[in-house]
């Protein structure tokens, strides 16, 4: 029996490549109702880095917290009550509290997403934060219709290319703002209907140029600051925009120009997986599984996997993983 482990920890908030530090610990024992899981690999996501900086309000961190919201894993020990896991049994392993940065990870059974065989772990490694977030924004709660426009930002990101397969798939249309024109070429290779620069021109103009006069009823945005700022003023009067993410860390401003609030009825609403997975019923809960597993066979939900670093790289990998122009999602892998 293994008794210590690597993890990743950090004592205060702050630059995750000056405040994270891997350490030795304990191999944790899961209490009743939990199970510990072996991390086989752990993706860095915005969430991840949000949270180390002290910006994810949805989770506290108690310190010396751990870090690391997803991953995948095999089950290791069941706790008292757990039925139906089995050990060996590899699982998509999601961590409300942080901790998947470690060899190690105790989690409540209930977080825990049995995946089929013959998916790739970096798949089963980025199971749900992504892929549910795009299945609960576009098919639930925008429910965009076939034939109408998906606005969204930061297109080229991970979850931004699920969108633009899923559309092609459910037969909706995508206007993809990225902040770099080399990203175009690609975006429209994977079946983007039309890609924007931000720096080419004032979005709204160029988004209005594209589906039209009156403006797009649906967009999707995790930059904020002007880049939501002007998605907001190419929104159609029935619009509405759900705000996912805050990668710039500005403001939107929606009051400045009374052309776009003395008019229309325009929605502007924040999406949070960590608000909606817990309200999902069981059966919903299935269901979303089931989609994730079908989309991600057929290659409509897929993560691309980047650089693998050690748990002793966790310097490198967090700068790697804000990269601009990064290819691909950083993957922190404990056992390398
Ligand atoms: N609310 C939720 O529950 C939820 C759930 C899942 C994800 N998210 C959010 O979804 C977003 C995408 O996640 P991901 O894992 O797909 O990310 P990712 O693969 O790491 O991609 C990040 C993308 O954002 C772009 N970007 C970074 N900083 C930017 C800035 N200041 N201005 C404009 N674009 C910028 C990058 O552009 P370049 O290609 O030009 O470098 C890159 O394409 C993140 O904000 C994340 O927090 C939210």
């Amino acid at each position: 029996m293994v008794e210590a482990m690597k993890a990743i920890r950090f004592a205060q908030h702050g630059e995750p490549s000056r405040v994270l530090e891997t350490e030795d610990l304990p191999v944790p024992e899961p209490a009743e109702g939990q199970v510990r899981v072996r991390v086989l690999a752990t993706p860095v996501n915005p969430s991840d880095l949000l949270y180390v900086r002290g910006y994810y309000a949805g989770v506290q961190a108690r310190f010396p917290a751990r870090v690391g919201f997803e991953g995948v894993g095999v089950v290791d020990a069941l706790g008292p009550g757990v039925k139906d896991l089995t050990s060996g049994q590899r699982l998509s392993v999601v961590n409300g509290q942080g901790g998947n940065w470690a060899e190690y990870a105790v989690v409540p059974a209930g977080d825990l997403f049995p995946v089929p065989d013959g998916i790739p772990d970096e798949q089963v490694a980025s199971f749900v934060i992504n892929p549910a977030s795009v299945i609960l924004m576009v098919r639930r709660l925008l429910a965009v219709p076939r034939g109408e426009w998906l606005l969204q930002s930061a297109a080229g990101s991970e979850l931004g290319r699920m969108v633009i397969r899923l559309a092609k798939r459910d037969g909706f249309r995508t206007v993809n703002i990225v902040r770099r024109r080399e990203s175009v070429a690609e975006l429209e290779a994977l079946g983007a209907d039309a890609v924007i620069v931000s720096t080419e021109g004032p979005i709204d103009e160029q988004v209005r140029a594209t589906v039209g006069p009156e403006g797009v009823k649906y967009a999707i945005d995790p930059v904020v600051g002007e880049t939501g700022t002007q998605m907001f003023r190419a929104l159609h009067e029935d619009g509405r925009m759900l705000v996912y993410g805050s990668l710039t860390g500005e403001p939107i401003r929606v009051g400045e120009d009374p052309r776009y609030i003395l008019a229309g009825r325009r929605i502007v609403e924040v999406f949070w997986l960590g608000y909606w997975l817990p309200r999902l019923t069981d059966a919903e809960r299935r269901q979303l599984r089931e989609d994730i597993v079908a989309l991600m066979r057929e290659g409509t939900i897929e993560t691309s996997p980047g650089r693998k670093y050690s748990l002793d790289e966790i310097g490198e990998a967090v700068v790697q993983a804000e990269q601009k122009g990064r290819q691909g999602k950083v993957f922190l892998v404990p056992g390398k």
